[in-house]
């Protein structure tokens, strides 16, 4: 099985220079056409499912639905809470079995997002998930809301370097989202990324950093973001966008057709290629290794295995495997009583 959380995968980005997609899902073929994707292009893959999606999505029927898919794959998979809101939704997440989680307290004052995210750290890490925190305000529509106007960013909102310290000296998460000209949704104009920021926070805080708002973004910007420390792109729209243009593609050339599977199949092949393409473009592509090597999270060198690639069974004890090794020790016990 190949669960993993985000600081494990995001540790081995960061040494290789690579970043891992996180992709939205809002449909059960999503996941199955995400998944397919990173199975292909033997990459390291983030599920994550937004809070504002729960009206697609009910988080706790999908989350068995994302473990088990995790678990008959060799890629490593996160599953991840994408803009958790409250403590309650948190909660929600790491009982369902999420291995990393994203509390966004980017529209409390820093004070106020210092104290939360750091209550969520304490908690989601003495269960074996991992946090993602904001800083600064990823601008734009709430990820996926429909008929999305075009946004740029505002720079009164772009993370601070000093802020950006202080949040990770005082809140111990680990991996922080980053606001240096990406929006969500629909960029008016071309995005103009500030890469200059971007390197001040690399070079002052040490962990993994993620870019919000990836649809719209050129390929030649990606790679020096990713290049100057980036670790974890988040990309929605482009792909709802992607499968929407063949769905409307599909009905002008049938428009008599009543069969609605040729024409998700369709949209869905069209997601899955541009899943793809972005993991090349990311450098995740052909990160796992088809066979074992070094582990993960392994410090052991003495093995003799050099290749620097993700071993295909890295996992992490992630809280859902606690409860099925409990769950199994009390079950043993009774049955010998
Ligand atoms: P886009 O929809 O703009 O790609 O952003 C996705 C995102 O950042 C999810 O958190």
């Amino acid at each position: 099985m190949a669960l993993i959380n985000m600081k494990d995968l995001l540790a081995h980005a960061k040494q290789h220079k690579y970043a891992v997609g996180a992709f939205n899902i809002t449909n059960l073929d999503f996941v199955d056409h995400i998944m397919d994707a990173a199975v292909e292009s033997n990459s390291p893959v983030i599920m994550q499912l937004a809070e504002v999606h729960f009206r697609y999505l009910n988080l706790e029927d999908i989350a068995p639905i994302l473990i088990n898919a995790a678990k008959n794959v060799s890629v490593p998979v996160c599953i991840h809470l994408d803009h958790g809101k409250s403590l309650k939704t948190m909660i929600r997440a790491i009982r369902a079995g999420f291995t990393s989680i994203m509390y966004d307290g980017s529209e409390h004052p820093l004070e106020e997002n210092i104290k939360n995210t750091a209550e969520v750290v304490k908690i989601a890490h003495s269960v074996g998930v991992s946090v993602e925190g904001e800083l600064g305000n990823v601008g734009g529509e709430a990820v996926g809301v429909e008929a999305a106007t075009p946004h740029t960013a505002s720079e009164e909102f772009y993370t601070r370097v000093e802020d950006a310290v202080r949040f990770n000296d005082e809140t111990g998460l680990d991996t922080l989202a980053i606001s240096i000209g990406n929006v969500h949704g629909l960029y008016k104009g071309d995005p103009k990324l500030d890469f200059a920021r971007l390197t001040a926070i690399r070079d002052a805080v040490d962990i993994p950093l993620v870019l919000h708002g990836g649809s719209g973004i050129s390929d030649d910007d990606f790679k020096k973001a990713v290049s100057l420390g980036i670790c974890k792109i988040n990309f929605y729209t482009g792909i709802s966008q992607a499968a929407m243009i063949k769905v409307h593609k599909f009905i002008q050339e049938h428009p008599k057709s009543i069969s609605y599977p040729d024409l998700a199949k369709l949209a869905m092949s069209e997601l899955k290629k541009v899943v793809m393409d972005r993991m090349d473009v990311f450098g995740s592509k052909g990160q796992c290794a088809a066979d074992k090597t070094l582990c993960i999270t392994c410090s052991d060198t003495s093995c003799g295995l050099d290749d620097p690639r993700i071993k295909p069974e890295a996992k992490t004890v992630v809280y859902q495997d606690l409860v099925d090794k409990i769950s199994l020790e009390v079950l043993n016990n009774l049955n010998q009583k």
